[in-house]
């Protein structure tokens, strides 16, 4: 079965990477959720997409710039300010992971420092994940490949993979030597051919991110995975839909 994966909580409907969002694809019954992690200039790992606080909140600057306390202060429907008039705020990974205490969801970590070099993430979310014992029910990818090393060699044992957005040649040979046993390609370049070899050669594949019915048949039918989707609640029903067939 190709699991649903829920892209920073469900955001295509609620407020991307709050609680509601995740709420929200917990109660649509997707396998899991995709999040966003960054650092606070106190050393605290929160959940936002951005390196800067202004697309997401009613707040100006950057990420590194916020102390947890500061930056819990903002609001941070985004978009959806009008419909959700509870003010939902940036969460930290703790507050998530309290959660997932909660259920059996599957948590992907993205790893957001690419652009901000944050000494010391993949220690900080490594520790957590070892604290709530999520090492079965977490993958962290990142498209800083060398932050996936390194959390690889810190440990082992939880699944790391890289994600990607252009043609990779055979991308599980490039996967296998960064050890990764997933790799997490913008839906772009995963093409039939690519998922099921990879696949083949002992990879997850979890593509980016597919909110079209089309495109989600498709994987279905292949067997991929999983898949990344804003609305999973319209993968579902795709999802249930093909089995009813
Ligand atoms: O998990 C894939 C996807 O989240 C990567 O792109 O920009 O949405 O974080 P982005
Ligand atoms: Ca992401």
């Amino acid at each position: 079965m190709t699991f649903i994966l829920a892209h920073r909580g469900s955001a295509g409907t609620h407020p991307e990477n709050t609680m509601e969002a995740f709420y929200e694809a917990e109660r649509v019954g997707a396998d899991g959720i995709e999040l966003d992690v960054q650092l606070t200039k106190d050393g605290e790992v929160v959940v936002i997409h951005d390196e800067s606080v202004d697309r997401t909140t009613n707040g100006k600057g950057f990420v590194k710039d916020y102390t947890l306390k500061e930056i819990k202060k903002l609001e941070a429907n985004y978009k959806f300010k009008k419909k959700f008039l509870k003010k939902n705020r940036i969460p930290s990974l703790v507050e998530v992971f309290q959660w997932l205490k909660g259920n059996e969801l599957i948590c992907n970590i993205e790893l957001k420092n690419s652009i901000m070099d944050y000494e010391g993430l993949e220690e900080k979310v490594i520790d957590l994940i070892e604290k709530y014992e999520f090492e079965d029910r977490v993958i962290i990818s990142s498209f800083n490949h060398y932050s996936l090393v390194a959390c690889y060699r810190i440990k082992p044992t939880i699944e790391i993979a890289p994600l990607y957005s252009s043609s990779l040649y055979m991308p599980w040979i490039y996967a296998q030597s960064i050890r990764a046993k997933g790799i997490h390609p913008n839906i772009k370049v995963a093409r039939d051919e690519i998922i099921v070899e990879a696949m083949r050669n002992g990879m997850a594949v979890r593509p980016y991110t597919i909110n079209n019915e089309k495109q989600m048949k498709r994987l279905f039918t292949i067997g991929c995975t999983a898949f990344v989707t804003d609305y999973p609640e319209k993968a579902i029903r795709v999802r249930n839909d093909i089995k009813k067939s």
